[in-house]
């Protein structure tokens, strides 16, 4: 058509005038800052970076998972007085991994270098990171506490342990040889990024494992050593809960391919409710007077809590439901989407056992497997559906 062939050639005319793009005009180097209540860190943070940096173009991006002590308003007021931060807030979900990974998604830079906000790791080092990326030697820099001159300051020795363990168990899913895989404190180039970025799993804390194992090929990486300093302000996010998050990375890395890793949790856990009704179910029957079918009523009632408060805690981590009231209603809408799942689960054992004359066992596992899939994808929205 006439009018559609003008638009666009006026369309290009105007396009004309517009100069091209220049992607090298922003930052060079974007250094990407996950926090959760620091308000008593990011402005020195901040600052120190600044003098660390001096002479080089650089941008700061904060990533804030709603923080409740006001680390958002703090965030504010530096990013208005200072066009190079820049502020991301996500509500209604937590995680290191995905701040950081959104972090970087939302730069733009050819390097990128994350670092944690509560001055713990040292920020001098920067500059020589930023200069081993540059070099074209080298895809990642690990900032290291386990290599000559690093250290991991006053850390208590049951930490340590944790730390070396998992540290072994690292190198079952990445190839990248690195005495400090657990660090959260790196640079990497946009190339090296954008080629894992479709791979990562975003569970947990160990971004960095995370990135070694979803990179197609084996990244070059240099360590630089720094010392890991004390917290003085706020407190570590960090509890023992991390080491199951950390197994469920691994776990993704090697089968997540295949079956959801939440939904493997969410199995590990229905197994533990399994011996919870027995035993709850042991003890009633123990009981005189009680009769059978309220007894396995009661068990059934005590594992779906059981359950629903473990997958809270364990499989929906990121997405746990707190408040009583919030709760009430999340245990409400779970007991009774898997109260469905028990039928179902009855039901299908019942007409393969009778119609098809499987036998018990088949019958039975077949159940349990409609029920579990059943309970687990309702409840995944109805129970859990992420905001
Ligand atoms: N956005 C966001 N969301 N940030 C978070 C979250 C979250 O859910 N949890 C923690 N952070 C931020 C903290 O505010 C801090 O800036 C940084 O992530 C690290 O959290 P810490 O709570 O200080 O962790 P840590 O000091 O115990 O652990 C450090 O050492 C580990 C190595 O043992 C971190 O550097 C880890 O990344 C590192 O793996
Ligand atoms: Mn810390």
């Amino acid at each position: 058509m006439a009018s559609g062939e003008m638009s666009v050639a006026s369309a290009v005319a105007i396009a004309g005038a517009i100069p091209a793009p220049d992607t090298r005009k922003g930052a060079s180097l974007s250094i990407v800052v996950p926090t959760y209540n620091e308000v008593s860190n990011v402005r020195l943070l901040a600052e120190r970076i600044n003098e660390a940096l001096t002479g080089l173009s650089f941008e700061i991006v904060f990533v804030d998972d709603d923080s409740t002590d006001g680390t958002r308003d703090e965030l504010f007021r530096l990013a208005g007085s200072n066009p190079a931060i820049r502020v991301i807030q996500r509500i209604g979900r937590r995680g290191l991994a995905t701040a950081v990974i959104e972090g970087i998604l939302s730069t733009t830079s050819d390097y990128v270098v994350v670092i944690d906000a509560d001055l713990q790791h040292d920020e001098t080092i920067i500059p020589d990171m930023v200069a081993a990326l540059r070099s074209g030697d080298h895809d990642l820099v690990v900032g290291s506490r386990y290599v000559m001159g690093g250290g991991i300051g006053e850390w208590s020795a049951g930490r340590a342990r944790v730390s070396s363990v998992a540290t072994q168990i690292a190198k079952l899913a990445i190839s990248t040889d690195l005495s400090d895989p657990m660090s959260g404190f790196f640079g990497i180039t946009r190339t090296a990024f954008d080629a894992a970025v479709r791979n990562l799993s975003g569970q947990g804390y160990k971004i960095l494992v995370d990135i070694c194992a979803s990179s197609p090929t084996t990244l070059r990486v240099k360590e630089v050593p720094y010392v890991f300093k004390n917290r003085v302000h706020g407190d570590s996010k960090l509890d023992s809960l991390v080491i199951w998050e950390y197994l469920l990375l691994i776990a993704d890395k090697f089968v997540g391919h295949i079956v959801p890793v939440r939904f493997l949790s969410f199995i590990a856990i229905g197994s533990l409710g399994v011996l919870v009704h027995m035993a709850i179910l042991s003890a009633l029957i123990g009981l005189t007077d009680t009769r059978f079918w309220l007894s396995q009523a009661v068990a059934a009632s005590g594992a779906m809590v059981f359950n629903f408060f473990m997958n809270n805690i364990l499989t929906y981590r990121d997405q746990r439901i707190r408040g009583l009231l919030p709760l009430m209603k999340g245990l409400a809408s779970f007991i009774a989407v898997c109260s469905i799942g028990a039928l179902a689960n009855v039901g299908i054992a019942d007409y393969l056992f009778s119609d098809f004359r499987y036998g018990w066992i088949s019958a039975g596992l077949a159940g349990i497997l409609v029920g579990a899939v059943w309970n687990y994808a309702t409840t995944s929205v109805l129970t859990w559906r992420s905001r």
